[in-house]
């Protein structure tokens, strides 16, 4: 039988200990406020900070969010960031990345990477400002602390999506197989974007690396079971790819059937079949609007599958609430 995860349920078991820290911290006299910077012409990108708004409001923590165009000067939403970056109230700054396609549509020709680097590169970090407000781990200096495996030391945080999968894969250990642990597991992530792939890849390779050297204290995203690794007899090996990397692997090993746990973000609807999926596999699918992965011809093959809606998305959400908590940590 396949569990279907209900990513509802869960964010809503993790939005009650957030409120309760959120309280703790009102006690204290520190209000969490979150500064969120949109783009109009992405409505995902509009209705996904709607959602992070209420989410965050219902929690006690404050959200402000402001829209640009693509057509506004970078220097201009630079300006806007660098107000709240000095801004002490201003506790994370979340820049919503809006869908490549859409932007290349109102910019022809366009540098994607370059337009979005100098935006994300003026969110103050402890290094630039003395304060860390990058709420959703997306300034390259938390990417390069992923990747160097320092990030939790630097009281930085993962990317909400990457610590949404991650909490998932720790609720399933914790409901239903306590066994179960990547660390002993073969992991393929379809989907090499900054927002995901890399720093899960990043992350989990280290963990894989380290095993249980890796500190567990730092944040709920860093919890997972690690004892099982020093132990282990089945190897373990996280592989992350693009469209070309996929391809290579389906053509030289005919399926993705190496692979136990599958997360991918790619937004191409349907492309895997349950067919390409060894039986008993943990997919996560982090595809949007439209899922991934073919749900049902996953059904009874799959040990368990997020759906989308309603998997990965609200448990970003909350991720992002966590984080915001997280960097309190480092002005108290
Ligand atoms: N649920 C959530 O909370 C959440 C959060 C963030 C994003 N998302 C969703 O995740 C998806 C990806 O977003 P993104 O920002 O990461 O996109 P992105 O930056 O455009 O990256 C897409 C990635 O998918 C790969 N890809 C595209 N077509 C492929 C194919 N046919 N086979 C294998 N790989 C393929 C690309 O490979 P190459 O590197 O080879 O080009 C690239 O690495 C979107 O659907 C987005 O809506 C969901």
């Amino acid at each position: 039988m396949t569990l279907i995860f209900n990513g509802e349920q869960l964010a809503k078991r993790k939005a009650l200990k957030l409120k309760a820290k959120v309280l703790a911290y009102q006690a204290k006299e520190i209000q969490p406020k979150i500064a969120a910077v949109f783009f109009k012409e992405d409505q995902a990108s509009a209705l996904y900070t709607t959602l992070k708004k209420q989410s965050a409001e219902a929690l006690g923590i404050a959200y402000q969010a402001k829209a640009f165009s693509f057509a506004d000067s970078v220097k201009v939403i630079q300006n806007y960031l660098d107000d709240l970056n000095q801004d002490p109230s201003i506790t994370g700054i979340i820049i919503q990345k809006p869908w490549t396609k859409k932007w290349l549509e109102a910019v022809p020709g366009g540098d994607f990477a370059s337009w979005w680097f100098g935006l994300v590169s003026h969110i103050a970090t402890k290094e630039s400002h003395g304060v860390n407000k990058d709420v959703d781990g997306l300034a390259p200096a938390t990417l390069a602390a992923i990747k160097a495996g320092t990030w939790m030391e630097q009281g930085m945080v993962l990317p909400a999506t990457a610590r949404a999968v991650l909490s998932i894969l720790k609720d399933y250990r914790e409901q239903v197989d306590h066994d179960f642990s990547y660390l002993t597991e073969k992991i393929l992530i379809i989907g090499q974007s900054d927002l995901l792939g890399k720093p899960l890849y990043w992350h989990i390779k280290k963990l894989m690396e380290k095993g249980a050297s890796i500190p567990a204290t730092f944040g709920e995203a860093c919890q997972i079971a690690l004892d099982e690794a020093q132990n282990s007899n089945k190897k373990c090996e996280v592989k992350l790819v693009g469209k070309q990397g996929l391809e290579d692997i389906i053509e030289q090993r005919k399926s993705l059937k190496d692979f136990r746990v599958i997360i991918s973000a790619t937004g191409k609807k349907n492309l895997l079949h349950g067919d390409l999926l060894a039986p008993h596999s943990i997919l996560i699918d982090v595809g949007e609007p439209q899922g991934d992965i073919d749900l049902p011809s996953c059904l009874n093959r799959a040990d368990f599958i997020t759906p989308v809606p309603g998997g990965v998305g609200p448990m970003t959400v909350v991720s992002l609430m966590a984080n915001a908590l997280d960097l309190l940590k480092g002005v108290v």
